[in-house]
């Protein structure tokens, strides 16, 4: 996939109205409804900030959540969870769709912006339409939760051709919705001449650059809790690392395969073959598949549970695996040392328990004092450097959670695709 695309510089915008989206899928306090990380917000400014400095009349979009955008699919949704489908109203529905109105983003980004930032009641509805017809150059506009329109995540060509319709100019950098093949990620880019802003530019240059000619050695660090999640990355990762290393409650079926006992550990026993595969395939390559060779463990999973330290790979019965051991620390800290790159996706273990987030501390440590470039997954991993205090020593924290693993897996993103080729 060519990842050399057309950015907002390349094109003109002064004056233009400009279609914008953004990933503006923020976290939010489930009683408050209060924004809790504005992160991907300030991510969007540079972007906004240039094309309003450019005179452009800014229509930015976004989706937030998972909304069911008409009432037939949230009866269908809340039936299969076991509730009576008499019992739901359209009411309860409109008021699900109200929690996740973009809102309280359009007021977020005015305070940062310094200024106006005017809310349209819908996306291509009346209000839209009428707002985005009246939008000046220099001012900016925020249209309604994309995903309140049914067409969006079809990709419905009539849904596209209404966004277009409202700008002359698409410019996409919500780079965390990139994997998406939505109307406004991707369908749009039939109708509007498609740019790049400066947040996909930076994430496409860094994560795409580490992938396609990396400082050596290539260091990929990989965890989380499902090997099953992990396969695409493992796949693509052996082509082109130096060395793998493997924590996270995966690890655990990988010390299954190597004859290991994991007691109540995570385990994906479909997958047992796979590791050993992987096991077998990494030496074949003669890339260093590093797992671990000594953890901690507690007898349930929970904030209070008494840690124990478990030498070797095995974890006793009756006990589940909850972090990388002190051993593991040091093997790993030793690998990523002289790393040119270090790629990271998945904590070590379970690093939202301060009793058992040593093994992923210690990691971002590592990293941290390494020297090398160091490129962090979004999701959890991005969580937990931010969470551990380690962001600001990080070269790239990628902004996209599920569009970051589908790169490091090598797959076509289709919000990248569709944008000009440079
Ligand atoms: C994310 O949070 O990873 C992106 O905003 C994509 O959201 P989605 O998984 O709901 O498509």
């Amino acid at each position: 996939m060519n990842y050399n695309k057309k950015t907002v510089k390349d094109i003109d915008v002064a004056g233009k109205k400009v279609l914008l989206r953004c990933d503006f899928n923020v976290p939010q306090d489930k009683t408050t409804g209060a924004i809790t990380d504005d992160k991907r917000i300030r991510a969007a400014l540079p972007t906004i900030q240039y094309l309003l400095d450019q005179n452009a009349a800014v229509i930015a979009c976004s989706h937030l959540g998972k909304p069911v955008a008409t009432f037939d699919s949230y009866v269908k949704k809340q039936a299969e969870k076991g509730k009576d489908p008499a019992s739901i109203t359209e009411e309860e529905w409109k008021k699900s769709l109200a929690k996740l109105s973009l809102a309280p983003v359009a007021k977020r980004l005015a305070e940062l912006l310094g200024r106006e930032v005017i809310m349209a009641a819908d996306v291509v509805g009346s209000d839209a339409q009428a707002k985005a017809a009246a939008l000046k150059p220099g001012q900016i506009l925020l249209l309604e939760n994309t995903r309140f329109e049914k067409g969006e995540t079809k990709n419905d060509p009539a849904l596209a051709k209404a966004m277009a319709a409202m700008a002359e100019v698409y410019v996409s950098d919500a780079f965390g919705a990139v994997h998406r093949a939505h109307a406004s990620t991707a369908g749009v880019a039939d109708y509007l001449p498609a740019v790049s802003g400066f947040l996909i530019q930076k994430e496409l240059e860094i994560i795409g650059g580490a992938l396609a000619d990396p400082k050596r050695p290539l260091v990929a660090i990989l965890g989380g809790s499902k090997v099953s999640s992990k396969i695409g990355v493992i796949n693509n990762l052996l082509e082109i690392a130096d060395t793998i290393i493997i924590g996270g409650g995966m690890c655990y079926t990988f010390a299954k395969a190597q004859g290991a006992s994991v007691g109540n550990s995570l385990l994906e026993a479909d997958w047992l073959d796979y590791c050993k595969e992987m096991m077998t395939k990494a030496q074949a390559k003669g890339v260093k598949l590093l797992l671990p060779v000594d953890g901690v463990a507690a007898k349930e999973f929970s904030a209070d549970a008494a840690p124990v330290a478990v030498e070797g790979n095995g974890i006793p019965d009756g006990m589940m695996g909850m972090d990388i051991g002190p051993k593991t620390i040091a093997l790993y800290a030793e690998a990523v040392k002289d790393a040119g790159t270090v790629i990271w996706n998945g904590p070590m273990g379970v690093f939202e328990f301060p009793a058992f987030a040593e093994g992923t501390r210690a990691i971002a440590k590592a990293l941290a004092e390494s020297g090398a470039i160091t490129i962090i997954g979004g999701g959890d991993s991005a969580a937990a450097v931010q969470q551990l205090g380690y962001a600001d020593k990080m070269t790239h924290i990628s902004t996209g959670g599920g569009a970051s693993l589908e790169f490091m897996e090598g797959k076509e993103l289709p919000g990248v695709a569709c944008l000009l080729d440079a």
